[in-house]
């Protein structure tokens, strides 16, 4: 019979057995980041800011570009664009549009407003991202639990935004 103890004891060893039978195992974030439609309302050459409104941001993302090999990207490009509080884009201007680099750490921040809905879509904020010499990935971001993610055919779980309040949310990009 093994006894607590043993068990115990066990359990300390368990972490250390893979090094101790010479396994490689590489270290990875994940999953690259899921590509989705631009959608029609991209425009190219937006302001590059961090705060993508006049007043009071009241949504704050935060996040890194990482590599597979979780080494963090620094100067990527990172495009954002998303619909106003009545769920309309701004075609002839830039309000909620903006790129921004990412900092010697990989990291970015965009501090906005959260978008509202408009029809046939769940709530979400468009991306383009671009590693220096890298390739174009174009994505969407998400919110947890709304009810129109489950109705929305673009909707992806690996892009949903944790939101630790309901105005603060970190999204880590992993790049190819
Ligand atoms: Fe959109």
């Amino acid at each position: 019979m093994i006894t607590r103890r043993r068990l115990i004891a066990a359990a300390a060893l368990w972490p250390i057995a893979p090094a101790a039978f010479g396994q490689t195992r590489r270290l990875t974030c994940g999953a690259v980041t899921p590509r989705q439609t631009e959608g029609p309302f991209f425009k190219p050459s937006s302001p590059q800011r961090n705060l993508l409104v006049d007043g009071r941001a009241t949504l704050l993302v935060t996040g890194q570009v990482l590599s597979r090999e979780c080494k963090p990207m620094a100067n990527a490009l990172l495009d954002f664009w998303h619909a106003d509080e009545k769920g309309e884009y701004d075609n002839q201007g830039f309000r909620y549009r903006g790129h921004q680099f990412t900092d010697a750490e990989g990291r970015y921040h965009l501090e906005t407003i959260v978008p509202a809905e408009y029809p046939g879509r769940a709530r979400h904020i468009h991306v383009k991202l671009q590693p220096p010499g890298g390739r174009v990935l174009t994505t969407q971001l998400y919110f947890p639990n709304q009810e129109r993610n489950e109705a929305d055919d673009l909707f992806r779980p690996e892009l949903v935004m944790q939101m630790k309040t309901r105005s603060v949310g970190a999204f880590d990009f992993v790049v190819a």
